[in-house]
């Protein structure tokens, strides 16, 4: 384990963001994490654990110890179903193909979502259908405060939409090393979300395999998403706000074509791209910064190297937002 002194975060994160770290370490085991737990420079340095870079946002030089998640290994358990635990440095969509090619069903909606396996139940990654949380068994962490290892199950992991307990009360203060799945070899095909039977219906294809629901997620992420080597940017820069039963129904009387999506809570999900999209901000630009011509929610760095600007413009894009529809954005990204 080496400490490297000003290092160019360039090519780790997805913005594409010039920005330096004054250290940088890369762990590859937990021998590596338990010795950086037991150094002088976690304690003296502020610091904050990076996969894949493709969920976060940096203002400025980092100026504190990058620890970049490399850790790589997968264990298999069968008793009924079967219990894939995957360290958390390995790429997420590489683990997805790895449980289509053995058939283990669970993940396959959660197909070509960047980033590494160890950021996935930080915001509960969701896709067409699937959380995380829907396959999730369970998260091996350390606490760097007292250097101690934990285990927490789903229930503790207290998952939400885009959200968990590492978003809020651990939030800054772990390094997550495993996480295992409950997958299944049983086939449990979920199909509901919005176009994926009628995709499947124009293939003329009635039982779809694991393989080909894989390849139609990736097809439909393709044709939507932009591809951050081309386009700069970290997938849907907000959530989708959820809002009361009043609220939309005072919504719906001004907006009638408002699209909403009623959860189990019976509160109602409203597509942040749609509120976009009606404040005319869909494929605005504002010098170096822009939303994406297909898909609004998502912003893009068209060159900017810091991203103060990109902050100033995703706030721009809020307060239209919130002066026409009185809702207020969050954000999903996380700004460092
Ligand atoms: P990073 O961006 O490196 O980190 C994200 C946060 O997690 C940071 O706060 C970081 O400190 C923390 N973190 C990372 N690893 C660890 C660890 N081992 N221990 C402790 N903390 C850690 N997300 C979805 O949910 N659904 C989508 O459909 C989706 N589509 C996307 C499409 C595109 C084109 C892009 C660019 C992004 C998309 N995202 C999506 C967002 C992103 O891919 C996910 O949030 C992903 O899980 C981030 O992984 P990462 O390794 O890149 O995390
Ligand atoms: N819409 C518009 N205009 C557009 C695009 C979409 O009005 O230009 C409206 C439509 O009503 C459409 C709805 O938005 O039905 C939903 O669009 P889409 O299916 O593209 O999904 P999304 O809600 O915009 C969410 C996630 C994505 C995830 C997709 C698929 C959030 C914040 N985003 O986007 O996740 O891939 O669903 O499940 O929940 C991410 O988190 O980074 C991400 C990309």
């Amino acid at each position: 384990m080496r400490i490297l002194n000003n290092i160019s975060l360039k090519n780790l994160n997805t913005f594409g963001l010039d920005v330096s770290a004054k250290y940088f370490v890369t762990v590859e085991s937990e021998e590596d994490v338990l010795e950086l737990l037991s150094s002088e420079i976690i304690r003296n340095e502020k610091w904050m654990v990076l996969g894949g870079g493709s969920n976060v946002l940096f203002r400025k030089d980092y100026n504190g110890l990058i620890i970049k998640n490399d850790i790589k290994g997968r264990t298999v358990e069968k008793n009924g179903g079967v219990k894939v635990g995957f360290s958390a440095g390995e790429d997420w969509d590489e683990s997805v193909a790895f449980s289509v090619e053995n058939n283990y069903w669970g993940i396959e909606n959660l197909s070509w979502i960047p980033g590494k396996v160890g950021a996935a139940p930080i915001q509960n990654i969701g896709a067409y259908g699937v959380e995380l949380k829907d396959v999730f068994h369970s998260v091996e962490f350390y606490n760097v405060e007292n250097r101690e290892k934990y285990t927490l199950g789903a229930e503790e992991c207290q998952f939400g939409y885009r959200d968990s307990i590492f978003k809020n009360k651990l939030r800054g203060k772990i390094i997550i090393t495993k996480v295992h799945l409950n997958l299944s070899e049983i086939p449990n095909p979920i199909l509901e979300y919005n176009g994926i039977i009628s995709a499947f219906e124009s293939k003329k294809i009635t039982e779809p395999t694991l393989t080909e629901i894989r390849n139609l997620i990736i097809e439909i992420r393709k044709s939507k998403l932009p591809d951050p080597y081309f386009l700069p940017n970290a997938g849907s820069f907000f959530k989708n706000p959820v809002i009361g039963q009043e609220q939309y129904i005072e919504l719906l009387e001004e907006f009638p074509k408002i699209p909403a999506f009623v959860n189990d809570k019976n509160r109602y999900k409203i597509p942040a791209a749609w509120l976009i999209e009606q404040t005319g901000l869909k494929g605005f630009k504002k010098g170096k910064v822009g939303t994406h011509q297909n898909q609004p929610l998502v912003i893009l760095n068209l060159g900017y190297k810091k991203g103060q600007r990109i902050i100033d413009f995703a706030n721009y894009v809020t307060r239209e937002v919130k002066n026409k529809f009185g809702i207020k954005l969050e954000k999903e990204v996380n700004i460092v």
